[in-house]
């Protein structure tokens, strides 16, 4: 009985160990241990790893699968280098098998870097062989074996076959020589410091074994916009550093040049592409690289975009361009990635028929052909520049003797920038699957970019990666999603978005279901709708696009030259690129697809601001208006954003504190900036309609005191530009030279249990700090030290501080005390008062607060 009692107490009161904290820079590779229970599948694993060839690459295979068999199942395997007596994992290439002369008959027709893990027997033992034409296929084949145990799945019995979709799986990093990174937002750089590369690479190794353990086969380390300075002889020891660095991980080092080059570092008085001295330098030019880094896997130009040098300024070709670095190129293997990006940011927005989306398609359509056959046509996924919807660029359907690859985007810049989730492999999915007709039907952009539609020798997947120091690599835990969803997509674009989902949650964040379907149904959920609260219908961005491509800005892609234009007036929104009256761009397409998008009744509602200019009363397939559709997906999205803070929430003691607190402050502050835009858009449109929300929510904020109406001591009301970034266009500043400055409200409402929600600004040029007091008491206090991207009142800084539980009797004073900090003069937008919803500990909605 005491026994009982003792286990009965124990098992009632004994909470659980916490779980222990990580910091996600293993990602996915954590090779947590495998749960006690599911372990015994693994009891057979044999206990030798025999390596057949001692390359760079096969040596990292053989530690990483030790690595990860001590870390799942405790257990230390023993490194062979020959086959030993007894049940071994042997791992080796074709050749090392046929040298090792083990009795095998091998596959025939397995494709480079695919893998086949086989259980054989061997001199009478059973053995796991993982074998592949090269050493890279062996290293997949082992990542391979390694995510089935950390997926709990059984390795008993194994003949698989794997191949990758295509050769091409590159990432490309936009770092800058100085350490930034260009629309990165985890930190700065891991490759470059102070105009070097930097010292310490271990995290740039860390980085190229997480790319080979998604079958991710080369890096561009430098951004885009490149620094000419890079191939300079002097420079070239460097880069090699981070080849070798790469090296192990069967990474190859990709870099970014000038087509100005032979001009700007070459001494030459020109960069003609057909000038022989210029042909002549970069021929030279590559061979001095090789003798450096012997397996470069080749360059990326961007040239006559955005004020980069081009082929232009000799009336030049894109082709010429190109292959005058394809043939400098092709007797070391190199392949020269030429971007499509390719557009004037000069374009006249008055003139209806200019149109940006056309570029890519007008300028390298008529060029198919002309390309040599280590060249790829490296193309934006979408026509404009990575929105949050775009249909498929009509070029990828346009080229058939020209190698091409898709370029994405894993770096957030329009999508939230690490701050908002956004899972977007559901996004390039659908691009990925959209049928093109290149040739006749089932030509969809993945078999196109692949070359398999047209066999073309190379092609592929490239995605703008960005990853920097931040220990979560992109500053954001549940963004690293997307950098495991290229990988695997890139390999399989036929995986669907929720096995990618599921996978990655398990094996970042362990094998407990609630916490598996709770955080892929929010993944699966967030790209429509982070869609769904900024730029609905195809609409394109409704975001800043002059300065940081973050919060809302409608009117910034009107009137200039960048040609994002949205053209929404007084009575209705949307592009106009239909043959018959707009831009012509629909025209691009081949028929079939034109034909789906050119007619307003065929085309999908979720591109028809993309594809037509339609009044804001225009009836949508949903049945509902243009406009009522803008209102309602923003109240949807900005609520369904609100609700993933509390399916989050329920994971508490599930996932380890840190990584727990931290996904939870990024969910609970896009809650609050969702609201911002999901306002700035709402009132913005019914500004510019006059059309009322059907449902009377736009314009009305029955629960909001606004600052500008409260009682203030030394703060001052200021506008707000663009008015639609504040509440009522209007904030309060403190700029007196005794702060605090104070702002004071006098609640209205019933007494109960309140959440108070301050709505201010967070600059990043100071810190200010906020006191929050009720009835004369302090109920929160907080700094105002967030990076949010403005120095600048505005959408992009407005965040907002949740005070919940406070107890609230009509007649009280709420008192906001602001003490400003450098250039920071904290500001406050509003106030917003709401009952404390059930489920908070200790409060029961609605209690009566009783009267002293
Ligand atoms: C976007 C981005 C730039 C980048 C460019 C590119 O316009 O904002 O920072 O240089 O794309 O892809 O070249």
């Amino acid at each position: 009985m005491r026994y009982f009692l003792l286990s009965f107490f124990l098992g009632v009161f004994t909470l659980p160990t916490p779980l222990a904290a990580e910091t996600g820079d293993d990602a996915w590779l954590r090779y947590a241990p495998v749960d006690v229970a599911m372990r015994g599948r693994y009891d057979r694993l044999p206990a030798y790893v025999a390596a057949l060839g001692d390359s760079v690459v096969i040596k990292s295979a053989q530690a990483e699968l030790i690595r990860g068999v001590r870390g799942m199942l405790g257990r230390t395997l023993r490194a062979e280098r020959d086959l030993p007596r007894g049940s071994a994992i042997v791992l080796g290439t074709f050749a090392g098998v046929q040298a090792a002369r083990l009795a095998i008959r091998l596959p025939t027709g397995l494709r480079e870097d695919g893998y086949w893990l086989k259980t054989i027997t061997l001199n009478g033992f059973p053995c796991l062989l993982i074998t592949a034409p090269n050493d890279r296929g062996v290293l997949y084949g082992v990542f391979a074996l390694s995510r089935r145990i950390g997926l709990g799945e059984a390795v008993s019995q194994l003949d698989e076959q794997q191949a990758p979709y295509a050769p091409i799986r590159w990432v490309n990093e936009w770092n800058n020589l100085d350490g930034t990174i260009e629309r990165g937002y985890a930190g700065p750089s891991l490759f470059f410091e102070k105009d070097d590369v930097v010292e310490d690479l271990s995290r740039a190794r860390d980085y190229a074994r997480l790319l080979a353990s998604v079958g991710i086969n080369g890096c561009v380390v430098n951004n885009v916009n490149a620094n000419p300075r890079v191939i300079r002889a002097e420079f070239l020891p460097q880069l090699a550093r981070l080849a070798a660095a790469f090296r192990p991980w069967g990474v190859r080092l990709g870099v970014s040049i000038d087509l100005g080059s032979p001009k700007i570092i070459g001494g030459l008085d020109t960069f003609d592409p057909l000038d022989p001295r210029v042909a002549n330098w970069w021929k030279e030019k590559f061979d001095e690289i090789y003798r450096v880094i012997p397996d470069l896997g080749g360059v990326v130009v961007k040239a006559d975009s955005e004020g980069r040098l081009g082929p232009s300024t000799y009336g030049r070709t894109h082709a010429d361009a190109a292959n005058v670095l394809a043939r400098a190129l092709r007797p070391h293997g190199g392949l020269i990635f030429y971007r499509a990006f390719v557009y004037d940011h000069h374009l006249d927005w008055r003139n209806l028929k200019n149109d940006r989306a056309r570029a890519a398609y007008d300028n390298f359509h008529s060029l198919d052909g002309q390309f040599d056959d280590n060249a790829v046509v490296q193309i934006k996924n979408g026509p404009i520049d990575f929105q949050v919807r775009e249909p498929a660029s009509p070029l990828f359907g346009g080229l058939e003797k020209t190698n091409q690859a898709i370029e994405l985007q894993i770096t957030q810049e329009y999508t939230g920038q690490q701050r908002h989730l956004c899972f977007l492999v559901p996004m390039w999915k659908a691009v990925l699957d959209i049928d093109m007709h290149a040739q006749g039907a089932g030509t969809p952009v993945k078999a196109l970019v692949a070359g398999k539609t047209f066999r073309r020798p190379v092609g592929g997947f490239v995605a703008v990666s960005n990853v920097g120091r931040d220990p979560t690599w992109l500053g954001h835990h549940l963004a690293m999603a997307n950098l495991y969803g290229f990988g695997g997509l890139a390999w399989n674009p036929d995986l669907s978005a929720r096995r990618i989902g599921e996978e990655w949650t398990r094996l970042t964040f362990g094998h407990d279901l609630r916490v598996v379907e709770t955080i892929a149904n929010i993944l699966l959920q967030s790209w429509p709708t982070y869609e769904k609260y900024t730029g609905p219908l195809g609409a394109g961005t409704l975001t800043d696009i002059l300065g940081s491509h973050y919060g809302p800005g409608i009117e910034s892609s009107e009137e200039n030259g960048w040609g994002q234009w949205h053209r929404a007036d007084h009575d209705g929104i949307g592009m106009d690129r239909t043959v018959a009256t707009g831009t012509g761009y629909i025209g691009q397409y081949r028929p079939p697809v034109a034909g789906l998008y050119e007619s307003r009744a065929n085309c999908p509602d979720e591109l028809l601001l993309f594809m037509h200019h339609v009044l804001y009363t225009y009836v949508l397939h949903s049945g509902k208006t243009v406009i009522q559709h803008i209102y309602d997906s923003h109240y949807e999205g900005a609520e369904q954003a609100e609700r993933f803070v509390g399916q989050w929430r329920s994971l508490r003691g599930r996932i380890d504190e840190p990584r727990y607190r931290q996904v939870l402050a990024r969910l609970e502050y896009q809650a609050g900036h969702a609201q911002v835009w999901r306002d700035a858009v709402c009132n913005w449109f019914l500004r510019k309609s006059g059309i009322h929300d059907a449902k009377g929510r736009v314009g009305h904020f029955p629960n909001r005191l606004e600052a500008e109406s409260a009682e203030l001591e030394g703060y001052q009301i200021e506008e707000v530009k663009p008015w639609e970034a504040a509440s009522g266009g209007k904030a309060v500043e403190c700029l007196s030279s005794a702060p605090p400055c104070v702002a004071s409200f006098r609640y209205e409402g019933k007494p109960g249990w309140r959440d108070v929600s301050v709505q201010y600004f967070d600059q990043n040029n100071g810190a200010s700090r906020f006191k929050l007091f009720v009835a004369g008491q302090l109920v929160d206090e907080w700094v105002a030290d967030d990076a949010l991207p403005s120095r600048r009142m505005g959408a992009d800084s407005s965040t907002r501080r949740k005070t919940k539980g406070l107890a609230l009797r009509p007649g009280d004073e709420i008192r906001i005390e602001g003490f400003p900090d450098a250039g920071e003069s904290a500001p406050i937008d509003y106030l917003e008062i709401r009952p404390t919803a059930r489920g908070v500990p200790g409060v029961s909605l609605g209690e009566r607060i009783p009267r002293q």
